[in-house]
């Protein structure tokens, strides 16, 4: 089960002390990785919100969001590969998700490749759902983007609350 081995796991905001495996991660996922200097801007943004994933001392995953104007951009969201598929991209998007809710956001946006099948349906399974597409928005390989909005008013969003994804996943900060 999931749960039982996600026991260990637990979300903290991320920390500088974090940045080498977290940009180790961002390396092995995307052609166009983030450098340093962008995760550092984000860390100390007071519209951001960073947060990482850990098993003991090792970062499994990271998410970042955005809050602007009511809404929340999720700007990048990443799971190391041998720690897939165990529900660690889920829970902290259901973090993030909560945050942007108490904030008293509206909407979250993002985009993503068209290609990234595994993404759109974890962002799907959240109620998000594609708006629009970005033409040849991403290199390496040119590819469009899929532009995916949810609202949170909308109640499309499934009740995260009925998932067994969290047991055993705790949140710091
Ligand atoms: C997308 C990503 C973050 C998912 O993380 P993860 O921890 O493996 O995902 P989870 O185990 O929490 O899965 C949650 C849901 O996502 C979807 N999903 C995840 N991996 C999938 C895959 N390989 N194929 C299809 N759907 C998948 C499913 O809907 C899954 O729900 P389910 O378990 O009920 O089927 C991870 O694949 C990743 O880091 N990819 C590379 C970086 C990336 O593409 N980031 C997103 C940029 S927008």
């Amino acid at each position: 089960m999931k749960s039982r081995r996600n026991r260990e796991l637990v979300l903290r905001p991320m920390r500088e002390s974090d940045l080498d495996q977290v940009l180790a991660i961002e390396a092995a996922c995307f052609s166009n990785p983030w450098l340093r200097t962008s995760f550092l801007f984000d860390l100390y943004s007071e519209d951001s919100c960073c947060m990482v994933a850990r098993l003991g001392n090792e970062v499994l995953g990271f998410i970042i969001g955005w809050f602007v104007l009511g809404e929340l951009h999720v700007l990048n969201l990443a799971v190391g590969s041998q720690y897939r598929r165990r529900g660690v991209g889920e829970g902290l998007l259901k973090f993030l998700l909560g945050r942007a809710e108490k904030r008293g956001c509206r909407r979250a946006t993002l985009e993503l490749r068209g290609s990234n099948e595994a993404a759109l349906n974890l962002y799907e399974k959240y109620g998000f759902r594609p708006m629009a597409i970005r033409r040849a928005y991403y290199q390496q390989p040119v590819e469009d983007a899929v532009l995916m909005l949810m609202d949170f008013r909308a109640g499309s969003r499934r009740d995260p609350a009925g998932m067994e994804v969290q047991d055993g996943m705790v949140s710091e900060g």
